[in-house]
């Protein structure tokens, strides 16, 4: 594994300290029984019920219990030792049946080795940017779907990846793009930050990010063999994903879609994407 992959692990299992506290990314209201996914996700996956479910890059699977609530059968990976234990722990308390893997998903054709295929194939809100190749995931995509079964994902638009985050404002000095819109092999570097879900906790572990153009989503799909059924785009994300954003639309206190105030001419914040594999 690239050393930046190790830090980026070590900075998940601190952000799972972090995101197991209280109710700060929605816990408590998920033990409750609030579904944790987003209006565009449920609407664009459909019904799930009976269908097996890989969910890449779950973190500790509050999404994943979500989709088994809603009758999919489930897998969850993550590479965080943490955040796998505390979704095992949630799916044993609140007895929602689902599998939880620790593994990085670029390794993930070994560490599954034999298992059966998916219906489908699922990732979303904020994944890419820890992925230094494209063209490997893409190929574990396509490895795990049935023929005929889909990938779908949810994510933050590149285009908002190249303007500050509110905390970057005032070192950017206006709201303008400061990043490429192209992917560099080398990666960004960012220094120890507060943590995205819980301003008042600091990380100790700078998180090592790379930026993905939307052709070169869409082109590795395509060239391991997925077919695109379509690509959407929206002006808000389930986070703050660029500086200036206000809630537009809520579905529970830790959980929403923010978009740039309405008066100013839109930017593509989040897009998502239905690939089937032939
Ligand atoms: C922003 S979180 C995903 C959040 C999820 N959408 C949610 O709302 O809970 C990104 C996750 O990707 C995981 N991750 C990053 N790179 C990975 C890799 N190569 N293999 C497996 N997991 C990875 C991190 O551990 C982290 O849990």
């Amino acid at each position: 594994m690239r050393p930046e992959m190790d830090s980026n692990r070590a900075y998940w299992d601190e952000a799972t300290e972090f995101h197991a506290r209280g109710n700060v990314y929605g816990i408590e209201d998920f033990k409750g029984g609030s579904c944790r996914l987003h209006r565009v996700e449920v609407e664009e996956v459909g019904d799930v019920h009976g269908k097996s479910l890989l969910h890449l890059q779950c973190h500790f699977g509050i999404d994943t219990l979500s989709w088994a609530r809603r009758g999919a059968r489930v897998t969850g990976v993550d590479y965080s030792a943490k955040a796998i234990a505390l979704g095992r722990a949630l799916s044993a308390e609140l007895g929602i049946a689902a599998e939880f893997v620790q593994s990085d998903i670029y390794e993930l054709r070994d560490t599954l080795a034999g298992a059966a295929r998916f219906d489908i194939v699922y990732a979303s809100y904020g994944v890419l940017n820890w992925l230094p190749d494209l063209t490997g995931w893409a190929q574990v995509i396509a490895h795990f779907l049935r023929p005929g079964g889909f990938f779908y994902i949810a994510e933050a638009h590149p285009t908002a990846r190249m303007f500050p985050l509110d905390q970057d404002l005032a070192k950017v000095g206006a709201f303008r793009p400061f990043i490429s819109y192209f992917h560099d092999p080398a990666g960004i570097a960012w220094p120890p930050e507060p943590d995205y879900a819980d301003e008042s906790a600091l990380h100790q572990v700078g998180p090592h990010e790379w930026q993905h153009s939307l052709a070169d989503i869409v082109g590795a799909l395509i060239g391991a063999g997925l077919v695109i059924e379509w690509l959407h785009e929206f002006p808000y994300c389930s986070w703050k994903v660029v500086a200036g954003c206000e809630i537009v639309e809520r579905f529970s206190e830790a959980h929403a879609y923010y978009a740039r105030p309405a008066s100013e001419p839109q930017l593509p914040l989040m897009f998502s994407i239905r690939a089937r594999k032939p």
